[in-house]
This record gives C-alpha cells, structure tokens and sequence, in this order.
C-alpha cells in the first residue's frame, strides 16, 4: 500500500480506495471502491469543470427535495437512466418460458385496498372500461395461487397519487382462485408522459429527449415458494413502444386488449352500453431455485 502526501490526477483513485482498508464488509468494499473507480474515470474521461460538478450536487439536491411519500424522483432519474431496467435484467435471468419483469416504476403504493376476483378495481379512475384476466402458473404449467398487486394510468395519463385529493384509484390487491385464475375490471391504460416539472424533466428536455411510456398496467405478483414477480402488460399498438422513455418495454409482455363494440356483452355477462376492452394475460412464475439457477 503507498502513502500519499499530495494526490494527482491519477493516484487520487487509489488514495481513496484504500481508506477502505478497515472495511469489514467485503460487498461494501466492492461496490463503493468500483464505485469510486467509475466515478473518477467519468470526471478524468470528460475533464469535469467545476460549474459542471456545482451544477451536478444542485441537480442532485434538487432531485431529493422533489421526493415526497408520493413522488420519487431518484427512481425517475434511475430509470430515464436504463439503470432500473439493467438492474431488473441482471437480477431476473428466467427460464424463456416464464414471464418477464421490468422497472417497478415510482407510482406503486403499499396497501392498495384489497378486491376479490371480478371486482372493478378503477373505483372511479376515468376510461374506457377494460376486463383483465389471466392465471397465474409455473413453467412448468401448475397453477398457483397467488396475490396480484395491480396499478395503472387513467384515460388523462395520471396515477392517482398524481392528483392532490388522496383518492386511491386504478390500483388495488386480488388473490387467485385455487386454480391461479384472476379476472377483474378496470379502465383501459393510456399512454403517459412521466413526471417533468422537476430536475429530471429538466435533464430530459436538455437532452431533446421525449417523456413519453407506453400504456400498460403494473403487476407484482407474489406467491409462497415462488419469486415474486414485477411486471407491466403494454398496449400491443401503443406507439411509444419502441421508445418507452424509461427503457422498460420487453416484446414478450405486449397485451392484446381488444375492443369491443356497445351492446356487446362483457366477460361478467354485463350487456355494456359502452364501447370496453378485454385483455387476457397469464403470468408465468419461477421457483426461487429456478430463478437463481438460470442463465
Ligand atoms: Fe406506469
């Protein structure tokens, strides 16, 4: 180990990392020294001025003070990013068989309110209705109960948690039947730009790039024995597919939600006075074994 006095441009990387000599916790080691490494690669790489690095700890602050128990913006940042999406992609290689996941995405809620089977989950959230359903098996093709976690835009683009009143709206929890089966009602997804009146907008319109996601509905699926499983089931046609601006967009997880006409009867025997949609989707899941042990 060398001992510096003064540091330069090169042996400052070294310096820093060996403070981590006293570290008893070699995945800390590992990932604040590779950190370290990358990092000051970027700053020699692109010669960093210092209005730069100034300008780089405002947006950084700036990004925590956007963040409430309602709106996460460092996930934004992670995800404009591609950093959530590869994160999801080392940490979910799958048998091909099984369904894929993708970014979690910062609208989830803990403790959306709980539906049984065939419920309308949109509690009033504005769209054209859609009937969802699917099962829930292995790769293998057993069924398994399981507890789905679903949420999703309205027709204007916005999460409920995107409205100032605390009404929750197009999210919500079901279990299975035995048979892994789940249906229930909503309102068909839109396409939405993410959140851009904070610092991630900012750098998005800096970069000329748009804000724009496919529709889709969020699911985590959960289930004893199995590896939980998060997911979005994208609008097939949706014309943002090929540039879903958080990189989340997988081609096996494109739902056909299929329109109907008024005065067709919908799955729950309604006779609807309105145009809906029907969208069905299995969700395939991995055992905790299975998920570890594929390439
Ligand atoms: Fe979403």
């Amino acid at each position: 180990m060398k001992n510096y006095i003064s540091y330069d441009e090169v042996n400052i990387t070294e310096a820093v990392n060996q403070r981590l000599s006293d570290c008893k916790n070699p995945r800390l080691v590992q990932l604040v020294s590779s950190l370290t490494q990358h990092l000051h690669d970027f700053v020699r790489e692109v010669e960093l001025t210092e209005e730069e690095w100034l300008y780089a700890i405002q947006f950084l602050t700036e990004t925590g003070h956007m963040c409430t128990d309602k709106r996460q913006e460092f996930i934004l940042l992670s995800d404009v990013l591609g950093i959530s999406m590869l994160t999801v992609l080392i940490n979910n290689r799958k048998p091909r068989s099984a369904t894929e996941a993708t970014v979690f995405g910062p609208f989830h809620v803990e403790n959306a309110p709980w539906y049984k089977n065939g419920d309308d989950i949109s509690h009033g959230a504005k769209g054209t209705p859609c009937f969802v359903s699917g099962k829930v098996k292995g790769v293998n093709g057993e069924p398994i109960k399981a507890v789905l976690d679903i949420w999703h835009s309205d027709e204007d683009g916005f999460y409920d948690v995107q409205y100032p009143d605390d009404k929750v709206a197009g999210r919500g929890k079901l279990h299975t039947d035995d048979g892994g089966q789940f249906h229930f009602r909503t309102i068909k997804p839109v396409a939405y730009p993410i959140p851009t009146d904070g610092p991630v907008g900012t750098l998005l319109q800096g970069v000329s790039r748009h804000p724009w996601r496919p529709a889709h509905i969020h699911f985590m699926v959960v289930a004893e024995g199995y590896d939980t499983l998060i997911t979005h089931v994208f609008e097939k046609t949706d014309p943002y597919l090929m540039s879903d601006a958080v990189f989340g967009v997988r081609s096996s997880l494109l739902g056909d939600y299929v329109r109907h006409e008024a005065g067709e009867k919908a799955p729950d025997g309604t006779i609807m006075n309105e145009p809906f949609y029907t969208m069905n989707y299995d969700m395939i899941l991995t055992k905790k074994a299975e998920a570890t042990s594929a390439a």
